[in-house]
């Protein structure tokens, strides 16, 4: 088949990516949808927090948690699921496209299950949204993915960074359990980590899989 024909699936496909920060999830997000564009495949790439106006307020607290509870913070990150839910993901698949998304519910559990939030409550307050099919678990010791953030990005760690927290993060990351997740070891080159999730996209979805040669 030429390359540049849109191939059409027979739905859509909704794969996430998930893990740590610093983990270089979103690097191998931009690699999986370039190589799925080269394919032919209706790709749409989004992430979370959003652009919206909830993900404008969450980036506001990236410098100073404080100022909101929990609570209050739980629920900034579900409208801008359900906003994120209802005028994106929902149109592309039901357009039968392939969405990509970085971040998705499976964070919320993570990370505001370590400031105390209940888990199967987080996971319940998630039920308008949509399951994804796939979700890539990048996986890397907090203090190598703190090394990565601080030495290679030149960033400075923000509140939602801290080695403390991010070690309670990537313990719940580790004991999740969804029929879906599949884990992808993040301590090795991009190039490498890139080579794993085509493997496991090809395995776990074959009716995408086979469009990959
Ligand atoms: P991140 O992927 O680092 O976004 P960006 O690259 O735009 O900075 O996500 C920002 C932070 O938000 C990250 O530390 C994880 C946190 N987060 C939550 O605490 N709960 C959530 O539900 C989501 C989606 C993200």
């Amino acid at each position: 088949m030429n390359k540049q024909e849109k191939i059409v699936l027979p739905k859509g496909c909704l794969i996430i990516f998930e893990g740590i920060d610093g983990t270089g999830k979103s690097t191998q997000l931009r690699l999986l949808a370039e190589c799925f564009a080269g394919f032919g495949l209706p790709v749409v790439t989004t992430r979370e927090p959003t652009e919206g106006k909830y993900g404008q307020q969450i980036r506001a607290l990236y410098q100073n948690r404080h100022d909101v509870t929990m609570e209050e913070e739980l629920e900034l990150f579900i409208k801008d699921r359900r906003e994120h839910v209802d005028r994106l993901i929902k149109p592309a698949l039901e357009q039968k496209k392939i969405v990509l998304c970085d971040r998705y519910y499976l964070s919320t559990i993570a990370y505001q299950g370590a400031l105390g939030a209940d888990l199967g409550a987080v996971e319940r307050m998630n039920d308008f949204a949509p399951t994804p099919e796939l979700a890539l678990v990048f996986q890397l010791e907090p203090a190598i993915a703190i090394k990565r953030i601080t030495e290679k990005r030149g960033d400075l760690l923000n509140d939602f960074e801290q080695l403390c927290s991010l070690n309670k993060v990537s313990v719940i990351f580790d004991n999740m359990d969804f029929p879906f997740i599949q884990r992808i070891d993040s301590n090795q080159p991009a190039d490498r980590v890139h080579a794993d999730v085509i493997k496991t996209v090809n395995s776990t979805l074959p009716y995408i899989g086979k469009c990959l040669c």
